[in-house]
């Protein structure tokens, strides 16, 4: 037995080491732009209502070849959902899968029992429709299923779509802003065929979770875009279960980092380098030269990263080109990024009412591996805390809480850097790193609710699933937690 393993063991090494030259890509498809999702404004409620449908289909990533997949209105991804701070919106979620999921809206500050988590199936064949106010700064957010020990297969068959939010600023301020035209969703995913199937086997020794050998955008292989405007914003979404980037473009050049998950930074940062581990986004603006071709890359994690585990399961070459842009040969001049972006709705730590520490082990959080129906921490409305995240596990963690968009404090007992000073609702939390994050819960009466649990969890989505995931429930002064009801099915 013993030999087969290492036998196996070294086989796996050689053949992922064949990954580093199919990481250099010839960009032979035009990149796809995810529609924008249709809705209507409600008569009767108000409410701007879009519809989504989870289906099974198949895709034609390469010619010729069909690989089944998931989607939502179609066979891969989803639709772009668009809304404005102060609108309500409805979504008519339908289950026509063949099993249970359910749709979460990662970054939203929304009600417990609208936040589509894993107390919120979705049956097949059924319906779910949540509603809430959207009261937040415009952002890049997105959705994706959340069945308890699920995750990671349900968002690699393809069940993931962007969220935009925009507001009364994002509509003045001269940012790039026409989508699909200068302004980019960019939702990378990396994958590994195994003929006309996806491959989504961790291989051996691989506990950090799927770690694929080439990069999809918005479901492209191989992908160019050709730009025709003299700037162009990038709203980049890693959407990938296990892998953390390091995105640049090829010839160094920077770009204007100019938002992070929960929206626009106050100034907009120079940055060569913008490093997302699963879940996080972050909005860029490149300048483009006429006729040129640049290259954003995903560039070998090294120093920062604490540990070299996805170099190490990757051959020794982890890097990625991602995306080509072309330029064409006249541009249309764009105005230059604002410096001043917008004001920061940022929790503040010295109000803190109460400190929590949270360990990060692949065993669980806090020694605790997830239960559905155990409450972790109960949160009063309308306070803030400053939570303490810590892992010393020797292999890469992150930390998503949901609900709320928080405030890094500090990183390792220093002042975070300029990429992590705004609104963010994950964080990469490499072995050998603590961090404090400040979180303000905020909301109307709605959102006290002492049934229904927020999660905080690892993002590493095979992590999550195996429990490193908690739960919180928000309740009004004096309030008690309940007891969630376990699956909390929908029909
Ligand atoms: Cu992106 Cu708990 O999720
Ligand atoms: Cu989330
Ligand atoms: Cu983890």
């Amino acid at each position: 037995v013993l030999a087969l393993a290492v036998g196996a063991g070294v086989w796996w090494l050689w053949s992922d080491a064949k990954v580093t030259t199919a990481g250099r890509t010839a960009f032979t498809n035009e990149l796809a732009i995810p529609p924008l999702a249709e809705s209507h404004v409600d008569e009767k409620t108000g409410r701007r209502v879009f519809d989504l449908r989870m289906q099974a289909g198949e895709t034609e990533f390469r010619p010729g070849r069909k690989t089944p997949t998931w989607g939502f209105n179609g066979n891969y991804l989803g639709p772009t959902l668009r809304a404005k701070r102060g609108e309500r919106v409805e979504v008519r979620v339908r289950n026509s899968l063949d099993e249970a999921s359910t749709v979460h809206w990662h970054g939203m500050h929304l009600p417990a029992r609208m936040d589509g988590g894993p107390h919120q199936m979705v049956e097949p064949g059924a319906r779910w429709s949540p509603n809430w106010r959207i009261d937040q700064p415009a952002a890049t957010l997105w959705y994706h299923p959340h069945p308890h020990g699920k995750t990671e297969r349900h968002v690699q068959r393809g069940l993931a779509g962007m969220f935009l939010l925009d507001d009364e600023n994002s509509e003045r301020l001269a940012l790039p802003k026409r989508y699909g035209v200068d302004d980019l969703p960019v939702v990378v995913q990396d994958v590994k065929f195994d003929g006309d199937r996806f491959d989504h086997g961790h291989g051996l020794m691989q506990n950090i979770g799927f770690l694929g050998d080439r990069t999809m955008v918005n479901g492209t292989l191989d992908p160019y875009r050709v730009v025709r405007d003299e700037r162009v914003r990038l709203r980049l979404l890693n959407a990938s279960t296990a892998r953390t980037y390091d995105f640049g473009f090829a010839d160094g050049r920077e770009v204007a980092l100019v938002g992070t998950d929960g929206g626009l930074l106050e100034r907009p940062v120079a940055e060569d380098r913008v490093r997302l581990s699963p879940g996080e986004r972050a909005e860029v603006v490149v300048r483009m030269r006429a006729g040129e071709r640049a290259v954003l890359r995903g560039f070998p994690l090294d120093s920062g990263y604490g540990d070299a585990w996805q170099k190490r399961f990757a051959g020794g070459d982890d890097s990625f080109d991602v995306l080509q842009l072309r330029a064409a040969r006249t541009l249309r001049p764009s105005p230059g990024v604002p410096a001043k972006l917008a004001g920061q709705e940022l929790p503040d730590p010295a109000d803190a009412v109460r400190e929590r520490h949270f360990e990060l082990k692949m065993s669980g959080i806090n020694g605790r591996s997830m239960e559905m129906d155990r409450v972790d921490a109960t949160v009063t409305r309308g306070t803030t805390e400053v939570w303490t995240v810590r892992n010393e596990n020797g292999m890469p963690h992150n930390f998503h809480v949901h609900d709320v968009q928080f405030r890094v404090v500090s990183v390792n007992g220093a002042r975070p850097p300029a990429a992590l000073r705004g609104r963010k609702d994950t964080i990469l939390v490499p072995s050998g790193t603590t961090m404090k994050i400040a979180l303000r819960f905020d909301g109307g009466p709605e959102f006290a609710d002492p049934d229904t649990p927020f999660m905080y969890h690892c993002h590493l989505l095979y992590h999550e699933d195996g429990g490193m995931m908690g739960q919180f429930v928000v309740v009004d002064r004096g309030g008690r937690a309940g007891t969630p009801k376990g699956g909390g099915h929908a029909g």
